[in-house]
């Protein structure tokens, strides 16, 4: 049976920073709430007129071509999960396959929010099993600092912009994605959206004025979702494929709260060292978070790997997937 391996990551993430202490200065808050509330020390902001989402994808393929000797001619599909697209329309995807040259391939984005990378692998991933195609890149970033109102306290200390790349290749070896649980529920919809800016209510002088173009959470609501949602699919996935806490050798968390993390890690019966975490750098990058992960952590990984991802965002929607790494440290 053919299954689709990561053969490549590449990502980026922009140099500027926002710190806790700049945070503190535009509200009412602290370093010490911000780290112990949700374990964050700093975020990336892409600046400039014009730059979009599209930017960091582009930085992300260039690398991740680059990595792989694969030229962009090659690429059959571009995936990219995202919630702050470059326009409403042409796709993100789109743009970034037309900045890194990509003629040869249907390109679309898919909005799955917080969980958008690991929806988007699983698409990628099937594409791969059809036997239909070779080459898949499947993205997954934001630049949600576009979207977060810098006079609300509940929100602004959480966001941050990154993006980050995979190559799926097909592979007949024990290798690849393995197993993939994804949820929707539209229970979590008050919870967490952003209110205008879309067909409902189109972008006005209105809605400008009343601030409907951010980010809009109820904090507490979501936080008690996703503790529970994101422990039960990630033990759920291992059960499932008969993985004790041994077998697995990585668990790479959407980065939303340090303390959401530490509860599915400990349900998980993982040790700490066994978990990506860099959320205190880089803040909640939405679908941008987990390929930010796997990049940084890509020297570490080994050909076989057992890996867990796990997701949770709005929708709700909340997944795992398990997959084995596709190649050793080069
Ligand atoms: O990635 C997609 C999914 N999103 C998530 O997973 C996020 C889930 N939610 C969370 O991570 C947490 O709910 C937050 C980090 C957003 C908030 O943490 P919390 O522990 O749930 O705080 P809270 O909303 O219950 O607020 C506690 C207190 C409140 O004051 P009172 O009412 O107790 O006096 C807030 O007004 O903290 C106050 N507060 C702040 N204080 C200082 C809220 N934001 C801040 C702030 N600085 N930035």
């Amino acid at each position: 049976m053919i299954k689709a391996a990561i053969t490549g990551i590449g990502a980026w993430a922009p140099e500027d920073i926002i710190t806790n202490e700049d945070i503190a200065k535009l509200v009412d808050t602290s370093d010490e709430w911000i780290m112990s509330r949700v374990g964050i020390k700093e975020r990336r902001v892409l600046k400039g007129e014009g730059r979009g989402t599209s930017v960091m994808g582009i930085k992300a393929v260039e690398e991740l071509l680059s990595k792989t000797g694969t030229k962009p001619e090659e690429i059959e599909v571009v995936i990219f999960a995202t919630t702050t697209p470059d326009y409403a329309f042409p796709s993100t995807a789109s743009i970034v396959a037309e900045g890194v040259g990509i003629k040869n391939a249907f390109c679309f984005d898919l909005q799955g929010a917080c969980s958008g990378f690991i929806f988007a692998l699983e698409t990628g991933s099937n594409f791969i099993r059809s036997g239909s195609y070779k080459k898949v890149i499947v993205l997954g970033g934001d630049k949600m600092t576009a979207i977060t109102d810098y006079e609300d306290r509940t929100t602004c200390a959480l966001f941050g912009d990154t993006a980050g790349a995979v190559l799926l290749e097909p592979t007949t070896e024990d290798l690849g994605i393995k197993d993939a649980i994804l949820h929707t529920d539209g229970v979590g919809i008050p919870h967490l959206h952003m209110k205008g800016g879309g067909s409902a209510y189109p972008a006005s002088k209105e809605t400008v004025e009343k601030k409907m173009h951010y980010v809009y959470q109820e904090g507490q609501a979501v936080f008690k979702h996703a503790v529970s949602k994101m422990a039960d699919v990630s033990a759920e996935i291992m059960e499932r494929n008969h993985l004790t806490n041994e077998d697995v050798a990585w668990f790479v968390p959407h980065q939303a709260n340090l303390r959401i993390i530490d509860a599915a890690a400990k349900r998980m019966g993982l040790s700490s060292d066994k978990v990506m975490i860099n959320i205190q750098k880089y803040g909640n990058s939405s679908a941008g978070t987990i390929p930010t992960c796997l990049h940084e952590w890509e020297s570490k990984l080994k050909k076989g790997d057992n890996i867990i991802l796990a997701a949770f965002g709005a929708g709700f929607t909340w997944g795992s997937i398990y997959l084995k790494w596709g190649y050793d440290p080069k």
